[in-house]
């Protein structure tokens, strides 16, 4: 197999993660139709050759296995991926990363949201990820220490409110709020809501400001157990929080499915992989884009001060095909997908 050129394999891995990022806010209404859209015009493209060439069944899993869990007196942070579908879960997760890094909690890891509660480690490596701070998984968090130290009747939900406001912390109301807990038959004994931001956009030099502020209203004594209503993380991630992506390796089961489907599509010859977003909504969404900063992920493919284009967004069919000839020529595809 011709080993393609790493730069443009990293432009077009760009491409791709930009616009599977960039998809969730806009068409966030029904995900299991949009899933099932996406599966099938998504190509793989993978420039780790470590993973690439990796038997899966050669992997040890280590996990956690084995080992029970014990509480940190140092508090949790749980919270529901409610807000657009998995990349946009995926930016705020890394936020959320900084935000318990900050406060010194636990994160308890959630699963990512699609028409159910999917595991975190279905789609990644748990073990990749405890390298990145303290984690529990949510589903071991719940058996494990719930039962002992956040029982019924204990369980506080905490919801960002602007101050002066009359509205109420709804933790449950609409979907997927509301199965999202149920499906670990969590309700909410008391709401509490917060006016301060829980954006960490430092980096870890200005985290003690940032805990002092949170810990003086919310002391880890009376709030060990911070459950909030959505990811305590900015959309797009916050460019000082995109180093915790390191940490997020794809599972051995969704390495070998793309394993799988490299060799049956394309028998270990070259080939180029594109992931295009355009659809109706994708080209009405770029009409927003000219002149701005920033439009969902935008900030991922932009240098500071520079300003976004229609054609970034939604490039024209003939840029579309010269890009694609280029890279096909430079690696000598045998296959564009
Ligand atoms: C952070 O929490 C851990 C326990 O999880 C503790 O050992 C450590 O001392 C804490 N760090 C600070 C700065 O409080």
């Amino acid at each position: 197999m011709i080993l393609p050129d790493q730069t443009i394999i990293r432009r077009l891995l760009y491409l791709a993660v930009l616009v599977l990022i960039s998809f969730p806010l806009v068409t966030s209404g029904d995900d299991q139709q949009n899933d099932a859209d996406d599966e099938e015009k998504v190509i793989f493209i993978n420039d780790d050759e470590n993973v690439f060439g990796v038997d899966s069944k050669n992997q040890l899993n280590v996990g956690s296995a084995g080992k029970l869990p014990v509480w940190d007196p140092f508090g949790y942070v749980m919270y529901c991926p409610c807000m657009g579908r998995f990349g946009n879960q995926a930016e705020q997760f890394l936020g959320s990363i900084a935000f318990a890094k900050a406060l010194n909690r636990t994160l308890v890891v959630p699963p990512w949201r699609t028409y159910k509660n999917v595991p975190y480690d279905e789609f990644f490596k748990y073990e990749e990820l405890q390298k990145a701070h303290k984690v529990i998984l949510m589903e071991e968090f719940m058996e494990y220490l719930a039962p002992s130290h956040w029982q019924p009747g204990q369980r506080l939900g905490y919801c960002w409110l602007p101050r002066n406001s009359d509205q109420k912390c709804q933790m449950k109301k609409g979907s997927p709020f509301g199965p999202f807990w149920d499906a670990f038959n969590i309700d909410f004994d008391e709401l509490v809501s917060y006016h301060v931001s829980s954006y960490v956009s430092g980096s870890e030099k200005d985290f003690s400001a940032f805990h002092e502020e949170w810990n003086s209203q919310f002391p880890v004594s009376e709030h060990p157990v911070f459950a909030f209503k959505g990811a305590p993380a900015s959309f797009p991630v916050h460019p000082e929080n995109r180093k915790y992506h390191q940490y997020m390796k794809w599972s051995d089961s969704i390495m070998s499915e793309v394993n799988a489907h490299i060799q049956q599509l394309f028998h270990g010859e070259s080939f180029v992989g594109i992931h295009l977003r355009n659809g109706m909504d994708w080209d009405r969404a770029c009409n927003h884009a000219e002149g701005r900063h920033n439009l969902m992920a935008s900030p991922q493919c932009l240098e500071r001060g520079q300003l976004l284009t229609r054609g970034m967004c939604y490039p024209t069919t003939p840029s579309i095909l010269e890009t694609t000839k280029a890279v096909v020529m430079k690696i000598q595809a045998k296959h564009v997908s």
